[in-house]
């Protein structure tokens, strides 16, 4: 029988992509996504007969529940959350409301859910970015929680909101926390969109503070493939990191972009204008890194694709699809954000 997969947040950047990724599988599709200013418009989404959109916001626990139970679905994977750090900084208590209700709302009617459909299966996406900042260390599943900023303090109470649902419930709601994605669909006030849009402006890219901060990068399209193994297999485990072990510097990734868009003759700048230090993020996390070694040794899971060959494609991407480029422009202002000043 046909499996039915409710994505929450499948309009977000990693949502679109998974979403994509799975549509060739044997799957109906079901995406819940309220429709901010971070999701793609549903006239850019794959269009097939296995997938239906509702637009609904989750903090709406009753209209939730009745769609969720008309649906009965096999599998929930659960993307939805307000994720922008700088954003969070400027508007915390939107962020806590809405990344902890939403993710509630759903543990608490998927909880119900199994009383009705056993096996169903929820898989709960979160970030790095809860384990906090170490210089040296990579973070184990177990690793401390330690957040710094409003948006990884929302993920970091909803993921705990998530193992006491394991304990109380035993509702095994697998939490994934994942490092920093990049690839198609991604809003331009992320890093790496930023980094390529001021280039092509012929603007120098803002750096926060030196440049110095270290994260860890998997393409969207191997982040995609490492959740579509907990979707296929059964686990008993229910915490994996999922990273790439591909971590660099913000100012080496900028450089990176840079040489990629000289060499296409894309950018004017040079190697010496191409970037400007700007005032640093208040709280900003110096260095994230996971331990992935659990989930790749029980899924056999390798990441396939390169820093380089990734920022290649991703660039490409952008400069292909220019309608979804200018149609998330106007609703876009580049304005800096998360000063706290
Ligand atoms: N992008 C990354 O690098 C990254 C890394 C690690 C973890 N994550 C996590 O992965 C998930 C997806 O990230 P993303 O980059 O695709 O985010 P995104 O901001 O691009 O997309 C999130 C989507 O969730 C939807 N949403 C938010 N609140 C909702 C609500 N109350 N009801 C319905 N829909 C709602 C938004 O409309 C949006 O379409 C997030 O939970 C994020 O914390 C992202």
């Amino acid at each position: 029988m046909i499996k039915k997969i409710v994505v929450t947040g499948g309009s977000g950047f990693i949502g679109t992509n998974f979403i994509e990724r799975i549509s060739n599988k044997n799957f109906q599709i079901i995406n819940i996504d309220k429709l901010s200013k971070q999701s793609s418009p549903e006239q850019f989404k794959y269009k097939q007969k296995n997938y239906k959109f509702y637009k609904l916001n989750l903090v709406k626990k009753k209209q939730l529940k009745k769609k969720l139970f008309q649906i009965k679905p096999d599998i929930i994977i659960n993307f939805a959350a307000e994720s922008h750090v700088d954003r969070s900084i400027d508007d915390p208590d939107n962020f806590m409301i809405n990344n902890f209700t939403a993710s509630v709302n759903l543990f608490t009617i998927f909880k119900d859910l199994k009383k009705i459909k056993q096996n169903s299966k929820f898989i709960h996406v979160s970030t790095d970015e809860v384990f906090g900042s170490h210089m040296k260390k990579s973070f184990k599943e177990n690793s401390l929680y330690n957040p710094s900023s409003p948006y990884s303090s929302s993920k970091a109470s909803t993921d705990l909101a998530a193992l006491s649902f394991n304990k109380t419930y035993k509702t095994n709601i697998v939490i994934v926390n994942l490092c920093n994605c990049y690839g198609p669909f991604q809003h331009f006030e992320k890093f790496i969109p930023t980094c390529i849009f001021s280039l092509l402006k012929n603007k120098s890219l803002p750096l926060y503070g030196k440049g110095k901060n270290i994260r860890e990068w998997t393409y969207v399209d191997d982040a995609c493939d490492a959740i579509i193994k907990l979707v296929k297999y059964k686990t008993k485990k229910n915490r994996f990191n999922i990273g790439s072990g591909i971590r660099y510097k913000n100012k080496t990734i900028a450089k990176k972009i840079f040489l990629i868009l000289k060499k296409k003759k894309l950018t004017k700048l040079n190697s010496s204008n191409f970037f400007k230090y700007v005032k640093d993020r208040p709280g900003h996390d110096f260095r994230y890194a996971l331990n992935s070694s659990l989930f790749n040794k029980s899924f056999n899971f390798k990441n396939l694709v390169s820093l380089s060959y990734g920022l290649e494609s991703t660039i490409n991407w952008y400069l292909k699809n220019k309608l979804w480029v200018n149609a998330k422009k106007t609703k876009f202002t580049g304005k800096r954000l998360g000063l706290n000043d």
